[in-house]
């Protein structure tokens, strides 16, 4: 027993001996190469705990002529430390945004560095674990490109907690075009009221939930919502007119097929993703996590309304929503717009967004502009908004937008047929 502990000490010590050796190393050169790096981890926990360069980046590389023998972490190399974080993280929505990314059909036909240059869909949907064959199926072929997740809201090398606590680490990626969510909570009740007190005119002891509260309580890494982004469910509603409309959105998302009504292979997609909650017990669940999380600061019946009425909106919503894409729909239908070559049907899609010429996919028309525009934008604000307490997203970019976007669409397929008409194109244009 004595024996071994004696053995047991003697190589820690090596181990030690061993690790502060590469640390001064790596720290000595550093610290006048990269000044800001070496002062950055000097004020995280990493530092007080020796956990030091060569423990996350290996010690091979040691000259600035082979610095590419420098590992670069992934999440996984944190988990040796932080197991937790790591397996909640793993099963949350976080782990999927790269594979989402790469699963959209508009995916290949953007521009190389929007994807994998840390701008564009990349900047945000690095957010994700990445397996050796999605990074062997890199595009640009010499650029290495940043693996690690967890660096996304605990930033290197500070790999702080509290940083990690502010809203603002949610920011870069929940803002804009289609979900807006730092706008909407910012400018929220909530999210003044935690200005309020973080410039001390409200005391520290004010209640003001922040993102982290409401979708990471008791720092769970596992992040997931009810609706999710898509804000499609299955089983369908009971509301007959609704059921109609969230088929018409699925046949548009491309989930279902626009002839037979039946499930097309990006189904399967969808359940590998998880883009929707695809039983009602899932869907609960989130639902049920989510009325304990606000019950902490206001009743539980006025959560549940709040709520309810959310879950109405999307309803009022999708109405609008599947009437514009069966004025689209009619238009393929009549021969007025055609299938363009790489499409998956003849009838309109909702993520193919804005495209306009290149790759194999011809222009897409600009009723379908629009169309997209309604969908990922102002249908997206309309009930996002709702969730997030905002009034002006909810009314004025929301639902008014979405509102003007139907009476476009309905204007513009007046005019497309009338030109049909007068050319003879279509359908129409061919009868007697
Ligand atoms: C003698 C100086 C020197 C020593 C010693 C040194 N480095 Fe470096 N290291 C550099 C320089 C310079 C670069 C930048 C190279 C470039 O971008 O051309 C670099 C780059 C890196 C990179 C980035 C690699 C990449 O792909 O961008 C990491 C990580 C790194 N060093 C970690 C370490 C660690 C860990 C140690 C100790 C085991 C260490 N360094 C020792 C000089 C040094
Ligand atoms: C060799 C083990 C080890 C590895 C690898 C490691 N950590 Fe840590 N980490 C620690 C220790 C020890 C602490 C301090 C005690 C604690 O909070 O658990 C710590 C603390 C933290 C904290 C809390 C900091 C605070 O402000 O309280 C965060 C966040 C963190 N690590 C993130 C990471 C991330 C991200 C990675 C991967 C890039 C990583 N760690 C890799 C050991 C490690
Ligand atoms: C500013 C950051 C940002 C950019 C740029 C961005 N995304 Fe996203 N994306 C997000 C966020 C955040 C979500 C989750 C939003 C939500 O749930 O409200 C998301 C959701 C998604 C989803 C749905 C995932 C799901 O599970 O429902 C897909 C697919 C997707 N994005 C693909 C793309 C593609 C392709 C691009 C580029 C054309 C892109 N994104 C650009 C941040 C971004
Ligand atoms: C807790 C783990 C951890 C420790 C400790 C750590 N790093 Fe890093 N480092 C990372 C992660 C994560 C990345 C980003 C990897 C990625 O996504 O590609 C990174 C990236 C880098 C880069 C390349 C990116 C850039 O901004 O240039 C350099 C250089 C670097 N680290 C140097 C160091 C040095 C020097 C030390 C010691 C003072 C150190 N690292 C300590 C985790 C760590
Ligand atoms: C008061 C609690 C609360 C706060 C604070 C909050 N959210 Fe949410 N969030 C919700 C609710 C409720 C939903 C909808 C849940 C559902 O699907 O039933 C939601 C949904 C989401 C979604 C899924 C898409 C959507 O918008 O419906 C994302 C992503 C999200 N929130 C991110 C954020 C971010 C980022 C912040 C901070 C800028 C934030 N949330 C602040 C309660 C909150
Ligand atoms: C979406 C942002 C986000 C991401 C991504 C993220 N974290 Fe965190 N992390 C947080 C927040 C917020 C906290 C503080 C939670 C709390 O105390 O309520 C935290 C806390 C921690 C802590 C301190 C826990 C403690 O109790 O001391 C560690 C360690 C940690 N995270 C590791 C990781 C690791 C490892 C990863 C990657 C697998 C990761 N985090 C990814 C937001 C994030
Ligand atoms: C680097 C970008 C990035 C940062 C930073 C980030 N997220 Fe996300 N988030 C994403 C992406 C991308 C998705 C969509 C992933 C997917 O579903 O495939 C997402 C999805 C989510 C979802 C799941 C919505 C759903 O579909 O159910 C929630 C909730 C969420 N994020 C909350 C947060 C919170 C809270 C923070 C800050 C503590 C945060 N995120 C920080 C990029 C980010
Ligand atoms: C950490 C405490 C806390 C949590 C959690 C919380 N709230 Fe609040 N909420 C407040 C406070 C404080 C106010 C301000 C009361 C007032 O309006 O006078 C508020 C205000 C509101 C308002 C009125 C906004 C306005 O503009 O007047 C609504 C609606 C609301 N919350 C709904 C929710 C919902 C739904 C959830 C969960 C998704 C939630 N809250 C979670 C503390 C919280």
């Amino acid at each position: 027993m004595g024996f071994l502990r004696l053995v047991g000490t003697f190589v820690f010590f090596l181990v030690l001996v061993g690790s502060s050796f590469s640390a001064e190393v790596c720290i000595n050169c550093h610290r006048v190469k990269t000044p800001g790096i070496v002062k950055d981890w000097q004020t995280s926990e990493h530092a007080v705990n020796d956990v030091t360069c060569s423990v996350c980046h290996g010690s091979k590389h040691r000259s600035p002529r082979n610095a590419h023998l420098a590992r670069l972490p992934d999440e996984r190399v944190c988990g040796q430390c932080h197991e937790e974080q790591f397996e909640q993280f793993s099963r949350g929505k976080h782990s999927l945004g790269w594979k989402a990314m790469m699963a959209l059909p508009v995916t290949p036909l953007e521009p190389n560095e929007l994807i994998e240059g840390k701008r564009g869909c990349g900047g945000c949907h690095n957010m994700g674990i990445k397996t050796d064959e999605d990074l062997k199926g890199l595009r640009v072929q010499g650029y290495r490109y940043e693996v690690n997740s967890c660096d996304e809201c605990h930033t290197r090398h500070s790999f702080s907690e509290k940083e990690a606590l502010n809203p603002q680490a949610c920011q870069k990626c929940h803002m804009g075009y289609d979900h807006p969510q730092w706008e909407m909570w910012s400018s929220s009740k909530h999210g003044s009221r935690w200005m309020a007190k973080k410039m001390g005119d409200l005391p520290e002891a004010a209640q003001a939930p922040t993102c982290q509260d409401c979708h990471m309580p008791d720092g769970d890494h596992e992040n997931r919502t009810a609706w999710g982004f898509l804000g499609v469910r299955l089983p369908l509603p009971e509301d007959p007119q609704w059921a109609k409309d969230r088929v018409t959105i699925l046949k548009a998302l491309g989930v279902l097929d626009p002839e037979t009504g039946k499930p097309t292979e990006i189904l399967e997609a969808v359940k590998a993703l998880r883009l929707a909650r695809l039983t009602e017990e899932e869907w609960q669940k989130e639902k049920e996590r989510m009325v304990k999380t606000c019950s902490r600061c206001h009743s539980e019946g006025y959560v549940r309304q709040q709520l309810e009425m959310g879950d109405r909106m999307l309803k009022e919503a999708d109405r609008l929503m599947a009437e514009a894409i069966e004025i689209v729909a009619g238009l393929y239908r009549d021969g007025i717009l055609k299938k363009p070559e790489g499409y998956p049907f003849a009838y309109p899609n909702l993520l193919f967004f804005m495209r306009t010429g290149g790759g194999d996919i011809s222009e897409l028309s600009y009723i379908e502009q629009v169309l997209c525009q309604m969908f990922m934008k102002h249908r997206m604000r309309t009930y996002q908004a709702f969730f997030h307490i905002n009034p002006d997203y909810a009314y004025w970019y929301g639902w008014e937008m979405m509102v003007k976007d139907l009476g476009e669409i309905r204007h513009l397929a007046e005019v497309m047929r009338k030109e049909a008409r007068r050319s003879g194109d279509g359908q129409e244009g061919n009868g007697p």
